[in-house]
């Protein structure tokens, strides 16, 4: 039994939503939020410099007292969890990636679009894992343009946010795709759009977060480290950014907190 925190860390707020599935199966961890923040986001930068950051935001959760990483962004998992895992070889990291997998496993079109930043879609780990799992699957690759921005500024609920995944995913309806992966965490926060834009279209929206959490689980039992079942959790939040910043990732959190416990009664 160990009752330290499990670390999330994400370019920004985009890592929460892996988070709200940790809290929903696993309400006794703690679990403290890392929101980089400052260099956010990644989606455009190069592998040496997301490791960079990567690095230094496990180095700080480390300081913080976590026994286990999340690492909840697809970009900095796609460029840096060899580099960490090498670095931090005693201590279980969990990277992820977009949710190509479960999607090829399932189709029935063989045709499935993979929504992701620019740098996850031309990393060596994504294509491995497409040539590995698409045979015989076309996998269409398409940037989610101005999402993570629109996440960022908390604009999830707007005109501009219907609009720019509209133009994101109107073109993928006609092409006989019958999945969407959603792979950026970010993305999952403007899935109430994309649903509104498939709706009828016979396409299945595949998200990673719960997949994750269940993962998470297992390694906890793997490594005994999972907390006692009497503990209380605790969710702190901390970033490279300022303390607005900070806070607005607090708030948000509890307000995904508060939808859950809504969700549970
Ligand atoms: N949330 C991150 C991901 O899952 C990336 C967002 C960004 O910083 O570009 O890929």
């Amino acid at each position: 039994m160990d009752n330290r925190p499990i670390g999330v860390y994400d370019s920004g707020f985009g890592g929460l939503s892996v988070w709200r599935e940790l809290c929903r199966l696993l309400p006794n961890e703690s679990i403290v939020y890392l929101g980089d923040g400052k260099n956010c986001p990644y989606g455009g930068r190069s592998r040496e410099e997301i490791t960079r950051f990567a690095t230094e935001s496990v180095e700080r959760l480390v300081s913080e007292g976590v026994k286990m990483v999340v690492v909840g962004c697809n970009t900095a998992t796609t460029a840096s969890i060899a580099t960490l895992r090498d670095i931090w070889r005693d201590m279980p990291i969990v990277g992820l990636e977009p949710a190509v997998k479960p999607a090829c496993l399932t189709t029935q079109t063989k045709r499935i679009a993979v929504l992701a930043t620019e740098h996850s879609l031309k990393s060596d780990m994504f294509l491995s894992t497409t040539a590995r799992y698409a045979e015989g699957v076309e996998v269409l690759k398409v940037v989610g343009e101005k999402f993570v921005d629109i996440v960022e500024a908390g604009k999830e609920e707007s005109v501009e946010a219907h609009d720019a995944v509209r133009k994101v995913v109107e073109p993928l309806l006609d092409s006989g795709i019958d999945k969407i992966v959603l792979g950026c965490t970010h993305y999952p926060f403007l899935r109430s759009h994309i649903e509104d834009i498939v709706a009828g279209r016979g396409i299945d929206i595949v998200d990673s977060g719960e997949a994750v959490a269940r993962r998470v689980e297992w390694l906890l039992k793997r490594y005994k480290i999972s907390a006692r079942s009497d503990h209380r959790a605790e969710y702190r939040f901390i970033s490279f950014a300022d303390e607005r910043y900070r806070l607005s990732l607090e708030q948000r959190a509890k307000s995904i907190l508060d939808k859950l416990l809504i969700a549970n009664y």
